[in-house]
């Protein structure tokens, strides 16, 4: 790579020009480095962050006019179909594939450190039954930082991969239990003995009165959606929780943040809205009055699970998602679903119309998420839960890596102050008069 190129900013005003190194990226935009401009007294302005990146990553890549997502590397649709989840999360760590002997033994430390401290139990009992599943585990994963005290040297790297198995395998157990509180059942515990998504559909769907098998299909198909959730660059969330642990924040606190972050409707809470959707447009009749909706702005209505801030083509995560779909329906003898149809005969309308062709609007990962999610037999509103599960991998992955890195700095942005000039106070005896 070379650092050599450079851009150089021109004043109308007369002022002499700045020379700004041009990065170039191992793939990808080439980035200019604005940090010599502050020292010029001159900020960037960039709401949303459309055009800036906040960080250096060597995690994933995503191409968004090409439909390209990979971690480390490899290309999401090789980790989808040949890999697995705990082999996903040990790369988005440690930034290669495991050995065998290094997965049994990522494995074993996962499960063994799945269980949550008994007193936990009472956290959850301070909500009330009709809660969110999100406002359970957001409070109960930010509440885990008052039982491990030790995991604020956030700077030690031992410490940090604890906090990062601890909550690879904890926030499972919690987002099941968050789920069993609302529904007033028994919490189950995690089984040692099962895999990790399996362990997660038991701990959630089992009761103590009878066996509950798990479907390995289907434990198989939520592995893979994990694997589709569990990172993705520097979205809303995960900045989140680079942001809050940049100031060396306990790790629980800072995933906490991120959930809280990847409730809203336009970031992970879009899968929920998606099935509401579904259920409300409710037969392929409707689909074009509800497409008419969303392309009237005075309606505010968004055709939620379509368009995205990368990608511009496809996104790769909705085609995988859908061929799961098409599998899990077939194992459950379910084809005919009728919300399923209406999905699929929606994405082909949206996808000839032009309204959406222009602005580059495409099913993205939630449309067909919440599809699949329902035919397991888990309800809208553990959808959500279930990304912040997966997006964890994450999480810990760019949180760990912004403090691994020794020029790390705490996040501080910049604004354009636009607020009135400084004035003189007047006491409130003398205002309004
Ligand atoms: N339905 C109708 N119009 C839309 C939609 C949609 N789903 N998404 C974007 N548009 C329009 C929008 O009105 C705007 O039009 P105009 O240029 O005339 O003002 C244009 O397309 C660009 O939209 P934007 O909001 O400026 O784009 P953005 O990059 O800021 O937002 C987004 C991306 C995902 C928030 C947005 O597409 C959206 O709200 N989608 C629905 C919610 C959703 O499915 N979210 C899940 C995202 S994927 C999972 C994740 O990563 O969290």
């Amino acid at each position: 790579m070379s650092d050599k190129n450079t851009v150089t900013l021109t004043f109308s005003d007369g002022r002499p020009p700045i020379e700004l190194p041009l990065l170039d990226s191992t793939l990808g935009k080439q980035v200019v480095d604005v940090r010599p401009l502050a020292t010029q007294g001159i900020y960037t302005l960039d709401p949303g962050f459309t055009a800036t990146a906040s960080c250096e990553s060597r995690i994933t890549f995503i191409d968004g006019e090409k439909g390209l997502l990979s971690h480390r590397g490899y290309a999401i649709e090789d980790l989808a179909y040949k890999s697995d989840f705990m082999e996903v999360c040990y790369l988005l760590i440690y930034g290669e594939l495991p050995t065998i002997e290094q997965k049994l033994a990522f494995e074993n430390s996962i499960r063994h450190h799945s269980m949550l401290h008994d007193q936990v139990s009472t956290v959850f009992r301070g909500f009330r039954r009709d809660a969110h599943p999100m406002a359970l585990m957001i409070g109960v994963t930010g509440a885990l930082s008052a039982f491990y005290p030790d995991a604020h040297n956030v700077f030690d790297a031992k410490t940090r991969e604890i906090a990062a198995h601890r909550l690879l395998a904890k926030v499972p157990t919690i987002a099941a239990w968050a789920y069993k509180y609302t529904m007033g059942e028994p919490f189950m515990y995690p089984q040692n003995r099962m895999g990790y998504a399996e362990n997660f559909l038991h701990m959630m769907l089992a009761t103590p009165c009878e066996p509950y098998e798990v479907n390995p299909v289907l434990a198989r198909a939520l592995d893979r959606i994990f694997i589709l959730h569990a990172d993705h660059e520097q979205n809303a969330s995960t900045s989140t929780v680079r942001l809050s642990g940049s100031s060396g924040a306990t790790p629980f606190a800072c995933m906490a943040a991120g959930m809280a972050s990847l409730w809203g409707p336009l970031h992970g809470g879009a899968n929920e809205a998606v099935l509401r959707m579904l259920e409300e447009i409710g037969d392929v009749k409707r689909i074009p009055e509800f497409i008419a909706r969303a392309k009237d702005k005075s309606t505010g209505f968004r055709l939620m699970g379509f368009g995205h801030r990368i990608y511009k083509n496809f996104d790769p995560r909705a085609n995988v998602i859908r061929e799961t779909a098409h599998e899990v329906l077939d194992e459950l003898d379910m084809h005919d679903d009728p919300q399923f149809r209406i999905a699929l005969e929606l994405e082909r309308i949206a996808l000839e119309d032009d309204y959406f062709i222009q602005k580059k609007l495409y099913p993205n990962v939630d449309f067909y998420s919440g599809i699949v999610f329902r035919a397991l037999g888990i309800p809208a509103a553990m959808f959500t839960p279930i990304f912040a599960l997966a997006r964890t991998a994450g999480w810990v992955a760019q949180w760990s890596e912004m403090l691994s890195d020794p020029a790390h700095k705490i996040g501080r942005p910049r604004q354009r102050y636009i607020g009135p000039q400084l004035r003189e106070y007047v006491p409130i005896e003398q205002r309004g008069v």
